[in-house]
């Protein structure tokens, strides 16, 4: 599959813009944009006191690192070194798109930027947005998902706006984000190609152009890098957030007849019950469009007050297994928990 031909579009957004978000990049504010996952939290990747004002905003820890965006592939030799094979056949065939690749990090990059770590996450992403504002740009965005730490991420500029109101410098609108759920995180700095973060492009597809087993993080026997992203909890929402089969949602909204229990269902080609105390949205059964759909889905939801929120379990299979690990990690954090 083509992750390129989906973005014929040109961007609808005046150069003005563009160059109004490159000069306040250079000047060390933060401007949120549009990828083809979820919005980014952009800053100079290059300056410190810049990447620092993410965290900040963001409340996130320091040493979780941020992935760098580039506008395209002849600037990663400025950001890793080392570089296996493996990462170019990897960028040629996924970027720009929703694929995050983690290489050996370049000596002169800030360590804020890498999290102290040795490695460095780098991705072109295929949005036109986020390519005219790199390409513009022409160095490394850092960039995490433009959301406070833990909580759902971002795929419209509402969300971001939503998030963090006048505390970010500029929003770039570019409309819906196409993919909906965040990169995936393949770590190419040792030994083996390990699949940190599942994400739309899947594990197969990476194995099928490496032509070698790819391992996940959680079954190879080493500690796991700082990846925020592989917390248990993540991606939450503020009510409690639980997953139940369909026939489990139907007990529970019969209960929720005679208990009067406000809550919301997140169900695929489910038929809402017409109560007045459940809130019900319908998820669509094909993976793309219910990962396009999920964050506003659950914003949505989360922004009523619920006393819980339902997500019917999503079908087993490759093609929801990024779906299936963020609702895993929305649950574990949803309500506050830990
Ligand atoms: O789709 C995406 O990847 C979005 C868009 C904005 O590009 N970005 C995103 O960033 O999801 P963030 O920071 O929310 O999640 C990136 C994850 C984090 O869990 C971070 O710890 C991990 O990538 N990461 C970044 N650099 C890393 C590195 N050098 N080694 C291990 N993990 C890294
Ligand atoms: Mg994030």
């Amino acid at each position: 599959m083509s992750w390129r031909s989906q973005h014929a579009v040109k961007s609808a957004l005046p150069m003005t813009r563009i160059a109004e978000a490159v000069r306040l990049l250079r000047a060390g504010a933060l401007v949120a944009f549009p990828t083809e996952t979820v919005y980014g939290l952009g800053a100079d990747a290059r300056n410190n006191a810049a990447v620092e004002k993410i965290f900040r905003l963001k409340g996130r820890p320091v040493d979780h690192p941020v992935i760098v965006h580039l506008p395209d592939a002849s600037h990663l030799e400025r950001w890793a070194k080392n570089i296996p094979d493996a990462a170019y056949q990897l960028a040629q065939t996924f970027w720009p798109g929703p694929l995050t690749i983690i290489l050996q990090r370049q000596q002169d990059v800030p360590a804020i930027v890498s999290g102290g770590q040795q490695t460095i996450g780098l991705r072109i992403p295929n949005h036109p947005v986020a390519l005219e504002l790199l390409r513009a740009f022409n160095d490394g965005v850092a960039a995490p998902s433009a959301n406070r730490f833990g909580h759902i991420s971002p795929t419209t500029a509402a969300h971001v706006r939503d998030e963090f109101g006048d505390a970010v410098s500029m929003i770039l609108d570019g409309g819906d984000c196409e993919v909906g759920i965040e990169s995936t995180i393949v770590d190419l700095s040792g030994f083996a190609p390990r699949i940190l973060r599942p994400g739309m492009i899947s594990t197969a597809e990476i194995a099928a152009v490496l032509k070698r087993d790819v391992v996940s993080g959680n079954e190879i026997g080493r500690e796991t890098p700082r990846v925020s992203g592989s917390l248990d909890a993540h991606y939450a929402p503020r009510s409690p957030l639980q997953l139940l089969s369909a026939d489990e949602i139907a007990i529970q909204v019969q209960r929720a007849i005679t208990s009067g229990q406000c809550m919301g269902v997140l169900a695929i080609d489910g038929r809402s019950p017409e109560l007045p105390n459940i809130v019900w949205q319908s998820a669509s059964g094909d993976p793309k469009v219910f990962a396009h759909e999920l964050y506003s889905h659950m914003r949505k939801l989360d922004a009523q007050n619920l006393s819980l929120i339902i997500v019917q379990q999503v079908p087993k299979g490759e093609k929801w297994s990024a779906i299936a690990d963020r609702l895993k990690r929305a649950a574990a954090g949803s309500g506050g928990a830990e």
